[in-house]
């Protein structure tokens, strides 16, 4: 599938599934933006990567700032990925407010943000394609990533399916993908790198890997996804099904 000519941006997108969504979507032939607050960490050659940006995604100022940069180089904006995203662990008793409002702020205000950044755009060039990154753990609750991280989730999947009606008459696509495990630093931090307790728990009888993600991605970001809207695309090796 080409997505030559097509413009995308990946927030989040200096490691883990940002960063091999990022990947793949530039190997279709897009131009892709970056934006990652950690955007230093990461080694993103310019031929592939034409605009890197160090940007919060809870900050408004910050998002309204890169988005312009964004918009005012390429005109427009084709692909929107919403995958900035944080785990603060804990129980309920352990979990504070600042750690609660934290994850909020970027998983589920972020993606608020930055949808809201490319909406006119995308509205008035009447194409587009946003995917937002939602998790099992809405559907499930918090087993290890804890209760303000699932909310913040599912959170981000009613966005999804309210921004969906919203873009519909324009014809912008609006999906979420809720990964299950997938091997990343996040991951790797939650489990501290022994993943044999998940694989007992997935029929397929392994964790996933950001190339499993970024195939998604790439499907939703394409042509062949364009009937398809408000949809939440669980991809969990049948660790979870409904
Ligand atoms: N890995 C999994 O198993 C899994 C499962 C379900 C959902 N997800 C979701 O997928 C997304 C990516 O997760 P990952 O596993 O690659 O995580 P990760 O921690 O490996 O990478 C996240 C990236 O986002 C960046 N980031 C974090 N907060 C940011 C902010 N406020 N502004 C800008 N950039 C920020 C980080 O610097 C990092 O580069 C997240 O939304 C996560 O919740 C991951």
């Amino acid at each position: 599938m080409s997505l030559q000519g097509k413009r995308a941006l990946v927030t989040g997108g200096a490691a883990g599934l940002g960063l091999a969504i990022a990947t793949a979507l530039a190997e279709a032939g897009a131009k892709v933006a970056v934006w990652d607050w950690q955007i230093e960490s990461a080694n993103l050659p310019p031929e592939r990567f034409p605009i890197t940006a160090k940007v919060d995604v809870s900050s408004s100022l910050r998002v309204e700032a890169a988005a312009k940069e964004v918009l005012d180089r390429w005109g427009g904006l084709d692909i929107l990925v919403n995958n900035a995203g944080i785990c603060i662990t804990g129980s309920v008793l352990e979990l504070t407010e600042q750690d609660w409002d934290r994850v909020m702020a970027v998983n589920l205000k972020g993606t608020f943000l930055c949808s809201k950044a490319f909406a006119k755009a995308m509205q008035e060039q009447k194409s587009g394609k946003v995917i937002n990154l939602g998790s099992v753990a809405a559907k499930l609750g918090g087993i290890v990533s804890g209760s303000a991280y699932s909310a913040s989730k599912a959170g981000v999947i009613c966005f999804t399916k309210s921004l969906a009606r919203e873009m519909a008459p324009y014809g912008v696509n609006v999906n979420a993908i809720a990964p299950g495990v997938i091997v990343t630093d996040m991951t790797k931090d939650l489990s501290k790198g022994d993943f044999s307790n998940y694989e007992s728990g997935i029929p397929l009888g392994r964790v996933g890997e950001a190339k499993d993600v970024a195939a998604l991605a790439l499907f939703l970001a394409g042509p062949d996804s364009d009937y398809l809207t408000g949809e939440i695309i669980d991809i969990n090796g049948g660790q979870y099904m409904d």
